[in-house]
């Protein structure tokens, strides 16, 4: 049975951790899934991890719809969370539910998620009301980053932490079932999370949170144009791919690769007849 909202709103209640993850495909949605996680993003990082932009602001509606109609497919356990691109939703609220829409009925994600707090709070408690869950995302936004003047930590002097701490208030007031906050300091996300009573999924954001969310490609080491400080590699699997790939030519090449046991065989008769 896959996992609703609720599921969410009572582990906040009991104090189990929540974990989220990334997928973007099919097969990744299976071994994400199958680790037990409770919630799968596709994230607008599929921007930097899967079509090679430097950010996330050329990610279309399009990209999103058609990933997580994969990651659906590939997952029967997980909350499916969809990602709303850049201009997917700062518009207009109509805009906003409109494509929120549009990552359900296409998409078959089971909630979306956008950027912003107070700015945004329009356009998530428009969302909630035709009956589409909403993740909120405070503390760095990518999406922002010209704006910001780059991937900053956020919530780093007085005035930066009032405004982060009304932004989780705002997204909890319009009706979000939890909040993703990146990329703040962990003594301010205590306060933050103590604050809410949604949970609070971190990424860069210390071990106050709700739960936690990553990367796969950071957390598998596939991803190597940068790793941000917050990720921990669990595993190298980039080299490990790269190493196979190269036995791959190398056994071609040295004609080891294919061996007997990966050949069809033939009837000798039916051979001898047709030449
Ligand atoms: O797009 C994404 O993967 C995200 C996570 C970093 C939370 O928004």
């Amino acid at each position: 049975m896959r996992k609703t909202v609720s599921a969410f709103t009572e582990a906040k209640k009991s104090g189990r951790k929540l974990t989220m993850l990334t997928a973007y495909d099919y097969s990744f949605a299976r071994l994400v899934d199958s680790a037990g996680v409770d919630g799968i993003l596709v994230g607008d990082s599929l921007g930097n991890v899967i079509l090679g932009y430097e950010d996330t602001i050329s990610v279309t509606m399009d990209d999103i719809i058609h990933h997580t109609q994969a990651v659906v497919r590939g997952s029967e356990n997980a909350l499916v969370v969809a990602d709303m691109p850049f201009m997917s939703y700062q518009v207009s609220v109509p805009q906003a539910v409109e494509n929120a829409g549009r990552l359900l009925k296409e998409g078959r994600a089971q909630a979306v998620k956008l950027e912003g707090g107070q700015v945004v709070a329009a356009q998530i408690k428009a969302i909630v009301e035709a009956s589409i869950p909403v993740m909120g995302h405070i503390g760095l936004t990518p999406q922002s980053v010209n704006a910001m003047g780059g991937f900053k930590v956020q919530g780093k002097n007085e005035e930066a932490v009032k405004k982060l701490l009304a932004d989780g208030k705002a997204v909890e007031e319009a009706g979000a079932f939890c909040v993703v906050v990146e990329c703040v300091p962990a003594n301010v996300m205590k306060t933050l999370t103590e604050s809410l009573s949604i949970p609070t999924i971190g990424i860069g954001a210390g071990p106050h949170c709700d739960g936690q969310i990553l990367v796969y490609h950071d957390m598998l080491g596939l991803f190597d144009r940068y790793t941000p400080k917050f990720v921990k590699k669990y595993a190298e699997a980039g080299d490990l791919i790269k190493k196979a790939f190269a036995s791959y030519v190398s056994e071609v090449q040295d004609r080891t690769f294919p061996a007997e046991e990966h050949c069809f065989l033939g009837q000798g008769e039916t051979l001898a007849k047709m030449y």
